[in-house]
């Protein structure tokens, strides 16, 4: 009946456990950056919510990010990698809803090399789906995508913007391995009727971003008195969101979206890399002697911009955290108050990462 109901468009609740006041919602990538900050969001928020966090803890999977809550008696980890379908079909038995996140993240790695990215972003998306499907549980899964599936919008026409009805066309084997993941989701829904739901987000900042993404890259190469790297003229234009606006988003659109629809996710705090770069200079005491141009990213997207009209019209969702300065304030501070974590975080794998990506420095 249910599923009938998603196929017409009418929004079904999210459900709970049967007999129980609680809803479990299975989060995916619940140890990365957006998904930690999502995980401790739900509990703070949803007293009726209970979270099962399912993580295969890649390079940028920490669990560090979740120190403070591993106790929280609604809140648990399991170990466990999207594409394996029978730990994925036995945890669907647990699950109220899912919330998929998990993924190969950076552009950057993607173009050194997408094998991962297909086969966790589109297989392990693939897989997942499967999940739901035969689960006899689990109701709701809302993906989370990217702006990025849309490609690139030209600098000089300022007022064009991405909305759901934009075509698809991701230029990175990063957008495009989301495509494939957002095109199944939807072809789920279309084929079984599955309630699915997906939104597509802009950039996000905030604490506990890895930092080979550009905010904490910045901040902390900073912190140690290394240049910040600026790809190509520094004019490409990205649409900054705080993190925690992100995470409420998400909550209104498994909430209460209707099934099958795209929600676009946007701060319309749009900055070109110069103006974030001098801004976060600005906010360390720097000047333009610490930026060095370097060269630009292969198939660089010029300019990215939402149009978040339809989640501001249906959900009444408007960003409420981003707004600038303050909140890049907050969030270079958070970095330079928590060196350990990103002293961490910074050896290893993310070195020999950072040699091949900028040369030895
Ligand atoms: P992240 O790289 O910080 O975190 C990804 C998490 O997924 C990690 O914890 C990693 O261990 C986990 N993971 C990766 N492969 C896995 C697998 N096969 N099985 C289980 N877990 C796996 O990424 P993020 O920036 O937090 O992004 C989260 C999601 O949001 C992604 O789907 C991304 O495409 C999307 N998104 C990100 C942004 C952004 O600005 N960061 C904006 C829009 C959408
Ligand atoms: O738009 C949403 C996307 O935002 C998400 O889907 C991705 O997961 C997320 O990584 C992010 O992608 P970007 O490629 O926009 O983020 P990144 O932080 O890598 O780069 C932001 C901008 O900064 C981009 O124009 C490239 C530039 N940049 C980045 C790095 C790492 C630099 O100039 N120098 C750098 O060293």
């Amino acid at each position: 009946m249910e599923r009938d109901g998603a196929r017409m468009g009418r929004a079904p609740a999210v459900r709970k456990e049967k007999g129980s006041a609680m809803t479990t919602l299975l989060v995916t990538g619940g140890a990365g950056f957006i998904g930690a900050n999502f995980v401790r969001f739900v509990l703070r928020h949803r007293p009726g919510y209970r979270v099962l966090n399912v993580d295969s803890l890649t390079y940028s999977g920490n669990l560090e990010n979740l120190t403070d809550i591993e106790g929280d008696p609604r809140y648990r980890f399991v170990k466990a990698d999207i594409r394996d379908a029978g730990a994925m079909a036995t945890l669907m038995e647990e699950a109220d809803a899912v919330v998929h996140m998990a993924a190969e993240s950076h552009v950057d790695r993607s173009i050194m090399d997408s094998t991962p990215f297909v086969q966790t972003n589109i297989a392990g998306t693939q897989v997942l789906l499967d999940a739901v499907r035969k689960s006899s549980r689990a109701g709701r899964f809302l993906y989370v995508s990217t702006d990025e599936v849309y490609g690139s919008l030209p600098l000089e026409d300022k007022t064009a913007r991405f909305t759901e009805e934009t075509p698809l066309a991701p230029n990175s084997p990063y957008a495009a391995s989301k495509t494939g993941g957002d095109l199944l989701a939807r072809a789920y829904h279309h084929t079984f009727g599955m309630d699915i739901v997906t939104t597509r987000c802009s950039n996000n900042f905030g604490p506990y971003q890895f930092p080979e993404k550009v905010i904490p890259l910045f901040v902390t190469n900073l912190i140690e008195g290394r240049k910040v790297p600026l790809y190509g003229d520094g004019l490409n234009v990205r649409d900054w969101l705080h993190v925690d606006d992100h995470c409420e988003a998400i909550l209104a659109v498994l909430e209460r979206g209707r099934a099958g629809e795209v929600y676009n996710v946007g701060g319309n705090n749009e900055r070109n890399n110069l103006e974030l770069t001098h801004a976060i200079l600005g906010l360390m005491g720097r000047g333009g002697e610490m930026i060095e141009y370097v060269t630009d990213r292969p198939g660089h997207d010029r300019r990215y911009a939402i149009d978040a009209s339809k989640i501001a019209g249906e959900l009444g969702w408007r960003p409420t955290r981003s707004a600038w300065p303050d909140a890049l304030r907050d969030t270079v501070e958070w970095y330079k108050a928590n060196a350990a974590w990103w002293g961490r975080v910074r050896t290893g794998e993310y070195r020999r990462y950072y040699e091949r990506q900028y040369g030895p420095g």
